[in-house]
C-alpha cells in the first residue's frame, strides 16, 4: 500500500515508521519545512527512544520520504492518515482547524479512490465533518471513505505502544473500509474493536479521561497520606495487585501534564456540557490536578520558610521521563511559582533545553545543585534515581530534597544526611 501520513508530529512520525515496519511505502507530509528537512536528513527533531534508528533504516531503504507538497503526496497515495494536532481552544474545545484544512486539501486534490483514516484525537462527529468537507471540495465526486482509528500511544514509549497496542479501535459505517484499515495491521496481535466512528472517537476521550481520573484519585489520596503519616506508594501497591484495579497510573506525584490528558479531559467536559450532561467527576479530576504544583510549593516553603532569594534546583522540565515534551508540564508551573516568590531557580533536564530567561540551566546535576537551599525532583528521569546522592549532599547549602515524583529511596538519602520529603510519604 502507498500510505500518506499527514502531520509529522509525535503521532504521525511514529505511525509512518510503524507502517514502514509493516511493509508499506510511506510519504510523510507536514507544513513545517524545518521538520521535513530534518526528517529527510535522518534527524528526529524531537526526543523519542528507538525512533531515530528506525527513521535512518527506512530512509536508507527508501520506504519513507518526507515532503511539504500536499498535491503530489495526496495524489500518489491509496490511504491517508490524518495525524495533525488538535490543541485546546480557549473555550476548552478541541481546535479542529488543522483537521479541516487537511480535509479541504484532500477534497481538492483527490484523483482516485482514497481511504482516509483519522488518527488525531477528535470530538465525536468529526469523521462526519471530515466527510462533508471532502465532499464539498470534491468536484468530480471521486469515491472515498473516512474511518476513525484513534491512537493510544504514550510519549516516551511511542514505538513500543504503536507496535504492540493493547487494542486497535476502528470506527466506520462501511465494513469494507474498516476491514481495509484492519488489514494494515495484520502483523499485530492486538484485539480489534470494530465499531462506529462516533464510538471510536468517544472511546479515545473516555480512555484518557479515565487514566487522568486514576492519577487524580491517587494524588488526592496522597494528601490524606501526608496527614496520616502513611506511605502512598504502599497503598498503590496494595491496590494495584487487585486485577480489577491494576497497578498503572497509581503513582502519586505532581499531577498529569503533556499534550493529551489536559486537553482531552477538557474537551470531553465541553462536549458533555453541549449535550446537557454534567460530568462533575471530571471537573474534580481537573481541579485536583491543578492544585498539585501549588501543594508541592507549599510543602517546600513550610520547610524553608520564605522562598525569596532562596536558591532552588529544579530537576526535570519534561512532563514525564522519556520525552522532551514540556507542554502543560507541572515542572513549568512549579518554576513559575518559584519565580513569583523571587527564588533563584537553577534547572536541569537530560533532554530539554529551556528558552526561559529567568532561570539558569546546567548540563549536569552536580553543577545545578551547587549551593542550593533545596532540590526539587519534578520529572521521573532514571538519571535522578541513579544519582550518587552523597555527592549532592557535599555541594548543596542545605540538604533538603523534595521528591515530587516519589522516585528516590528515603532511607538511602537519610543515610547520607539528606532530609527527604516525598508526596504522601511518612
Ligand atoms: N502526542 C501523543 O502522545 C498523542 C497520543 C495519542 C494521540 N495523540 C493525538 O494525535 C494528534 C497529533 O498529536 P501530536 O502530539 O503528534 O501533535 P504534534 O503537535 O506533535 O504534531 C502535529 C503536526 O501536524 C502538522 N500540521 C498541522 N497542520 C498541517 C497540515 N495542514 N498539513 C500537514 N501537517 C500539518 C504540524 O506542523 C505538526 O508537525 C493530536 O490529535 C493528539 O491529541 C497524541
Amino acid at each position: 500500500m502507498n500510505v500518506l501520513v499527514i502531520g509529522m508530529g509525535y503521532v504521525g512520525t511514529t505511525t509512518g515508521l510503524v507502517l514502514c515496519e509493516q511493509g508499506h511505502k510511506v510519504i510523510g507530509l507536514d507544513i513545517d519545512k524545518n521538520k521535513i528537512n530534518s526528517l529527510n536528513d535522518g534527524k528526529l527533531y524531537f526526543y523519542e527512544k528507538g525512533l531515530d534508528e528506525l527513521l535512518i533504516s527506512h530512509l536508507n531503504r527508501e520506504n519513507i520520504t518526507f515532503t511539504t507538497e500536499s498535491m503530489d503526496a495526496i495524489q500518489s497515495s491509496d490511504i491517508i492518515f490524518i495525524c495533525v494536532g488538535t490543541p485546546k481552544n480557549e473555550d476548552g474545545k478541541a481546535d479542529l482547524q488543522y483537521v479541516r484544512e487537511v480535509a479541504m486539501l484532500i477534497g481538492r486534490y483527490i484523483n482516485n479512490y482514497k481511504l482516509i483514516v483519522i488518527k488525531s484525537t477528535v470530538p465525536v462527529g468529526t469523521a462526519e465533518t471530515v466527510t462533508n468537507i471532502i465532499m464539498e471540495n470534491n468536484r468530480d465526486h471521486i469515491p472515498f471513505d473516512v474511518v476513525s482509528n484513534p491512537e493510544f500511544l504514550r510519549e516516551g514509549n511511542a514505538l513500543s505502544d504503536a507496535t504492540n497496542p493493547d487494542r486497535i479501535v476502528i470506527g466506520s459505517s462501511n465494513m469494507e473500509a474498516a476491514k481495509m484499515v484492519s488489514e494494515l495491521f495484520t502483523k499485530m496481535t492486538a484485539p480489534i474493536v470494530m465499531t462506529t466512528s462516533k464510538t471510536a472517537e468517544l472511546v479515545k476521550y473516555a480512555s484518557n479521561s479515565f487514566l487522568a481520573l486514576k492519577i487524580s484519585f491517587i494524588n488526592e489520596l496522597s494528601t490524606l497520606c501526608d496527614r496520616m503519616n502513611i506511605d502512598i506508594d504502599e497503598i498503590s501497591m496494595g491496590m494495584g495487585l487487585d486485577h480489577r484495579i491494576g497497578p498503572y497510573f497509581l503513582k502519586a506525584g505532581l499531577g498529569y501534564g503533556g499534550s493529551c490528558f489536559p486537553k482531552d479531559v477538557d474537551a470531553l467536559l465541553t462536549t458533555s456540557k453541549e449535550y446537557g450532561v454534567n460530568l462533575s467527576i471530571l471537573e474534580q479530576v481537573v481541579s485536583i490536578n491543578e492544585s498539585k504544583p501549588l501543594y508541592f510549593i507549599e510543602k517546600v516553603s513550610r520547610t524553608l520558610g520564605e522562598l525569596k532569594n532562596k536558591r532552588i534546583a529544579v530537576l526535570g522540565l519534561a512532563f514525564k521521563s522519556g520525552t522532551d515534551d514540556t507542554r502543560e508540564s507541572p515542572s513549568l508551573r512549579i518554576i513559575e511559582y518559584l519565580l513569583n516568590a523571587q527564588s533563584i531557580v537553577r534547572v536541569h533536564d537530560p533532554v530539554v533545553t529551556t528558552s526561559m530567561k529567568e532561570v539558569e540551566q546546567f548540563t549536569n546535576v552536580i553543577d545545578t545543585v551547587r549551593d542550593v537551599d533545596a532540590v526539587l525532583i519534578c520529572t521521573d528521569w532514571e538519571e535522578y534515581k541513579q544519582l550518587d546522592w552523597s555527592k549532592v549532599k557535599e555541594v548543596v547549602k542545605q540538604p533538603f530534597v523534595f521528591d515530587g515524583r516519589n522516585i528516590l529511596n528515603k532511607d538511602e538519602l537519610t543515610k547520607v544526611g539528606i532530609h527527604y520529603y516525598g508526596i504522601g510519604k511518612p
